[in-house]
């Protein structure tokens, strides 16, 4: 099976990447990195499927070679990768991990010499023990401990990487980490939740502001945005699938861009929020170089009666990944052309993760995963829909690069173009990474 487009249906200058982030895919045992919520919220049962951690993952930290070799034969333009907090500051703050800024330094040299351009996240998921045991995201410093890891690890890749981001998915870290307990650090506590949204956001601002006053260009952040529909047409539904938009996808693009939270965002949240939370709001509003956007799924939403945020969501009648998720493409154009429209203007947009799990079967030598095909097609499409109505969408990032650890899910999820056997470790490329592989070929 094929690609219905190819690198000729997009503009000359679009790039196409995949993505993946290091605590799913190194080995958190390796190299002198430190203890992360991650490692300590999939040590406690009940957490995580099978209390599994990240402690091995694909093993890139050794592998990272053949890794990026299968991303340069893939005909990827460009690999969003991470680097991990606890790795290149084991305790936090103080002293470095030299091993860790190596290892950094290396990845992106070898990126380059493959041609690829290293796209950068400063933050996906591993807050230092050491921090979180101070309170992590709730913690009124974190956002100056966060900046000051930023200038750590920029000063050393920052001459090279071809763009950086702060923070991946604003919602991921505060919201589902801290109310819905789903993630690490596992609280589900309205202030907790209120105090980690205002602090990520702040931590953005102020390592955008240290890093560009350090000479880095090409900063960006990556927000996870989620389509919400009402249940049905009743005014009660309409509200509840309003406020679901605030938590999930305006209080974030809202602050980063225009420097205010939404209304159904504060009726529930300003009690909590930290004293003084509105003279942040100018530093969490920097001027940004691109945005990043991760996209899945939709959410049907339904008002219940309880505390706010008085919703829940309830399933939809669209075909479904193996995470459960309904497969609406129709929300990545919309996504894409609202965002330009409303937030951030002629900015270059990229989409930093979209992808599918599926029920992979590898069978003699091969996985045909042709569902995964069609999905990247379909948000391809829905890509090119959004460029035909005026988005500046200038890239396309597959989530994910490989199969790996899929956080509170464990490895059995699987979202690679590459499969990964989890005994051996070896890597096979699956049917999807060979049609992504034609579709980019070079003439
Ligand atoms: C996103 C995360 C990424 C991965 C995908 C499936 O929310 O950024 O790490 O887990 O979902």
């Amino acid at each position: 099976m094929t690609l219905n487009r190819s690198r000729k249906d997009f503009p000359e200058d679009f790039l196409f990447g995949v993505s993946t982030s290091s605590y799913q895919i190194e080995g958190h045992r390796f190299g002198g990195a430190g203890s992360t919520h991650w490692d300590t919220f999939s040590a406690t049962p009940g957490n995580v499927d099978r209390a599994e951690d990240g402690a091995v993952a694909c093993d890139h930290y050794h592998r990272w070679p053949e890794d990026l070799d299968l991303i340069r034969d893939g005909n990827f333009d460009a690999y969003r990768f991470s680097a991990s907090w606890a790795r290149v500051l084991p305790e936090g703050r103080g002293a470095p991990n030299a091993e860790g800024l190596d290892f950094y330094d290396k990845l992106v040299d070898g990126m380059l010499e493959l041609g690829l351009k290293p796209a950068l996240t400063l933050y996906h998921w591993e807050m230092p023990s050491a921090l979180s045991d101070k309170g992590g995201w709730t913690h009124p410093d974190v956002s100056k401990w966060f900046a000051d890891y930023a200038l750590v690890l920029m000063d050393r890749i920052g001459d090279r990487v071809w763009s950086t981001a702060t923070i991946n998915e604003f919602w991921c870290v505060s919201w589902l980490s801290h109310f819905l307990g789903i993630h690490a650090p596992g609280v589900r506590d309205i202030r907790a939740a209120s105090r980690a949204i205002h602090n990520v956001l702040l931590a953005h601002g102020r390592a955008t502001q240290a890093m560009r006053g350090a000479g880095h260009e090409n900063l960006g952040a990556v927000f996870n945005l989620e389509y919400a529909v009402p249940v049905d047409d009743t005014v009660e539904a309409a509200h509840a699938a309003a406020t679901y938009d605030a938590i999930f996808n305006r209080t974030f693009l809202g602050a980063a861009f225009d420097g205010t939270y939404p209304e159904e965002m504060l009726a529930g949240l300003a009690p909590h929020l930290p004293a003084g939370w509105e003279g942040d709001m100018a530093t969490i509003r920097q001027p940004l170089d691109w945005v990043g956007i991760n996209y899945y799924t939709r959410k049907i939403i339904a008002p219940v009666d309880g505390p706010y945020p008085a919703l829940e969501e309830v399933p939809g009648p669209l075909p479904k990944t193996d995470m459960g998720w309904e497969i609406y493409p129709e929300g990545l154009s919309h996504f894409l052309t609202h965002v330009a429209r409303t937030y951030s203007g002629d900015l270059p947009l990229y989409v930093t993760e979209n992808g599918m799990a599926g029920p992979d079967v590898l069978r003699d030598g091969a996985v045909e995963d042709t569902d995964r095909i069609a999905y990247l097609d379909a948000h391809l499409a829905a890509v090119q829909d959004a460029i035909a109505r005026g988005a500046p969408v200038k890239g396309y990032f597959a989530w994910s690069l490989m199969d790996n650890y899929e956080w509170a899910l464990g490895y059995a999820k699987r979202f690679g173009l590459v499969h990964v056997d989890f005994h051996s470790l070896e890597r096979l490329p699956k049917a999807s990474y060979h049609a992504m592989a034609r579709a980019l070929a070079r003439p």
